[in-house]
């Protein structure tokens, strides 16, 4: 009489046709925002209807999922993901997915809610933050965001104080906030913060984006040559490319428009719907969530994600200039 063995579970990280491997994906928890940033979303967002939105456990099933597929590093997004009312648990929930390989547990945020939020959230086992400052010019701020800046710098000392590491974004738009990247500069190196400019993606309302407004990389290290030493970091697979100022402080520059890293990406997005994008600019999302709450089996989820990764277009670099779809940027969580 034969043994019977159970199957061998092999997990196979998730790859794609073009024989990238995807080790991080970016959560949504919700598409609602307090901000407006314009380079994000319309002025008057259509907001998902609130029964579209994963619950805790539809969030954790699939987060499991990829973990359980090879992602190490999960970034939670928005819209703003400190709006949602259940974030501490999401992170404590999300932060026992260690004990399946996860590495890090990171978010995306503008940062107005971390002086209420911030405690909890480390103890719930956030490891680190990125927030958005576009402008510390209050008038540049408010032209990008429609909203008043002193609560994100209150939010900025906030995480400062916690010991956690903390990185700062600001995207750069040609005629609002160029004028912002020595005062930008000046600013966080002065608090030894961490900067990233990041060059305008076509993905906010669809026909308002310009190639003319993206300021590019070549023009934001011209800028900073007339203050500063810089010297080149080599880039790596990280979407940032680095450069080092007066030899005491590093600087990022994301340029995704002119310098586009696609070749390298190891990232997939999850929708707060449960819609998994393969590429910030894919034209489509495929839903998980229904066949997830219809009951379908891991494994055949699980399938679904394979197949979908496997297929993941080559990116921006093939196909650059806006993408005709309704979702932007704050539905794909940035
Ligand atoms: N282009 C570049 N970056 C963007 N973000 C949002 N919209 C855009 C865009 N059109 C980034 C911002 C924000 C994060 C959530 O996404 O840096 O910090
Ligand atoms: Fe909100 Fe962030 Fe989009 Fe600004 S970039 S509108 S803060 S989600």
């Amino acid at each position: 009489m034969g043994i019977a063995f159970e199957p061998l579970l092999v997990k196979e990280p998730l790859q794609d046709r073009f024989g990238r491997i995807k080790r991080k994906l970016r959560l949504s928890l919700t598409d609602r925002c307090n901000f407006r940033c314009r380079y994000c979303m319309p002025e008057h967002p259509q907001w998902l209807p609130g029964r579209e939105l994963m619950d805790r456990e539809e969030l954790l099933r699939l987060a499991t999922l990829f973990v359980d597929n090879g992602i190490e590093e999960l970034r939670l997004t928005g819209g703003e993901p400190l709006l949602r009312k259940d974030v501490v648990a999401c992170v404590a929930a999300l932060s026992r997915l260690r004990e399946h390989g996860l590495k890090r547990l990171s978010m995306t945020t503008n940062g107005t809610r971390l002086p209420a939020l911030l405690d909890d959230l480390i103890e719930a086992g956030l490891d680190d933050l990125n927030i958005s400052l576009d402008a510390v010019d209050e008038g540049r701020f408010q032209a990008l965001t429609r909203r008043p800046l002193a609560p994100v710098l209150a939010g900025i000392e906030k995480a400062r104080d916690s010991g956690l590491p903390v990185k700062l974004n600001a995207v750069l738009i040609q005629g609002y906030n160029d004028d912002q990247i020595l005062p930008l500069t000046h600013w966080a190196k002065a608090r030894d913060l961490p900067l990233r400019f990041i060059e305008y993606m076509p993905l906010d309302e669809p026909g308002r984006w310009r190639e003319e407004q993206v300021v590019s990389e070549a023009r934001i290290l011209d800028t900073l040559a007339a203050r500063y030493r810089i010297e080149a970091r080599p880039r790596g697979a990280a979407p940032a490319t680095e450069y080092r100022l007066d030899e005491s402080y590093t600087l990022g520059v994301i340029s995704t428009v002119t310098r586009p890293f696609c070749a390298d990406c190891d990232r997939l997005r999850l929708t707060a719907n449960g819609h998994l994008y393969t590429c910030l600019f894919a034209r489509q999302g495929h839903d998980l969530l229904t066949p997830l709450r219809t009951g379908e089996s891991e494994a055949q989820l699980r399938c679904r994600i394979e197949q979908r990764v496997w297929h993941k277009d080559a990116g921006y670099a093939a196909t650059p200039g806006p993408v005709d779809r309704p979702i932007t940027m704050h539905g794909m969580g940035g």
